[in-house]
């Protein structure tokens, strides 16, 4: 695979306001309670709208046991990192109404709606919290009225008036195409009784993205995200072409799994792997991603950042809004040092380049179309 034909040019999206930003992991003891200012409000990017701050948080794991080993007695750490990254800027949060496993079903968007209103921070900064939620487009969801309810439920759930964006989270298409008009006349219709502030979509591939933007227009109703699976580890010819569809509509890219769910930390190897499925896929693509992470442990020990810096850094600077998922004060903490500095051109040159002599890469979500 040529490398043009699968990158687009390294470009610089932010600004950096100094290189030598790190992570508030170092910082010493007495300056822990200050908050640093992590990006300039003019770094902060458009969704329609909504401005939201160059990264968000993802929050898949809030409630997920079987994959991520989620339990309830995880809330007041979470709690705590919800606080920590609104007080650090960070003011979009990823979550969905099918995360939550078993009777959990929906905790994480309960969750984010308790500390929402329990934050005891500033009101203004409360208040410009984006809530990025996505509607699962099951089967017994056929009428958009279904998806005016489903985005009611989440909006109880959460006790709130109004959802920052409502997502598909993913497009019928490959096996049941009549049922995709019902989720885009759902989008529609959320939006025009003001349920929600922007609409996006999520796993959809280059044509359908194209053909649910056009539908919407048509319909009055901008699309404003798209959000797929994108990373060091998940950067084919697909998500390139993506992300040049979303620069032409002027619709922002979302990339979800940013740390190829935590495979990009550098901390799992082929004899320490995590339990659960998680390991199962680990065992299958960490042998041979030697080159990717001693690439990223080089630039990492170079710029006095961390592998999981560097790799989320790489998502901000091809232009999109990394959403990684944290389970923890030290993994948010250590994830925002991700922002206010950039890689250099020759550094995103030498982390694709390794990237593409990795053998294996993630599988695809089963839902993304093309
Ligand atoms: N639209 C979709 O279909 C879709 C699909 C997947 C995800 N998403 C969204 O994208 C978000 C992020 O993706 P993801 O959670 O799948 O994967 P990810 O962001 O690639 O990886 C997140 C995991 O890596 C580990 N981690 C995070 N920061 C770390 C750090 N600094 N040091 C060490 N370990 C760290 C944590 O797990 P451990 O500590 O257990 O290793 C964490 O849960 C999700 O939460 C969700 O909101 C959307």
């Amino acid at each position: 695979m040529a490398l043009s034909a699968s990158f687009s040019k390294p470009t610089a999206h932010i600004n950096c306001y100094t290189s030598s930003q790190n992570s508030i992991v170092s910082s010493p003891s007495f300056l822990k309670n200050l908050k640093f200012p992590r990006f300039w409000p003019w770094q902060k990017v458009k969704i329609g709208p909504l401005n939201v701050s160059p990264m968000g948080f993802g929050t898949w794991a809030w409630g997920n046991q079987l994959l991520w080993g989620y339990q309830e007695s995880m809330d007041d750490e979470l709690q705590q990192t919800f606080n920590l990254a609104v007080e650090n800027g960070i003011n979009l949060f990823d979550t969905a109404d099918s995360y939550g496993t078993g009777k959990l079903n929906g905790q994480s968007e309960k969750l984010l709606g308790k500390f929402i209103r329990e934050f005891q921070g500033n009101k203004q900064v409360q208040g410009n919290i984006v809530i990025a939620t996505k509607f699962a487009a099951y089967p017994w969801r056929l009428t958009p009225n279904q998806f005016v309810n489903a985005c009611r439920t989440s909006l109880d759930r959460m006790q709130l008036e109004q959802i920052g964006i409502g997502q598909l989270h993913w497009s019928t298409a490959n096996y049941a195409p009549l049922q995709e008009r019902a989720l885009w006349d759902g989008l529609v219709a959320m939006y025009d009784k003001g349920l929600v502030r922007a609409v996006g979509v999520s796993n959809y591939g280059p044509k359908q993205l194209i053909k649910v933007h056009d539908y919407l227009k048509a319909r009055g109703v901008p699309l404003c995200s798209a959000q797929v699976q994108f990373s060091l580890l998940s950067m084919g010819e697909d998500q390139m072409e993506i992300k040049n569809i979303c620069d032409s509509l002027g619709i922002q890219l979302i990339s979800y799994s940013p740390l190829g769910l935590g495979m990009l930390t550098g901390k799992y190897t082929p004899s320490n792997l995590p339990s659960g499925p998680r390991g199962l896929l680990f065992r299958q693509i960490l042998p041979g991603l030697e080159p990717l992470l001693n690439s990223l442990r080089e630039i990492a020990q170079k710029r006095n950042k961390t592998i999981p810096q560097v790799a989320i850094n790489w998502c901000i600077c091809k232009g999109t809004i990394p959403i990684p998922g944290v389970k923890s004060i030290k993994q948010a903490e250590e994830n925002l040092g991700a922002l206010g500095w950039q890689l250099t051109p020759n550094e995103l040159l030498q982390l694709e380049y390794a990237a593409l002599e990795s053998p294996r890469k993630m599988i695809q979500n089963i839902f993304q179309t093309s």
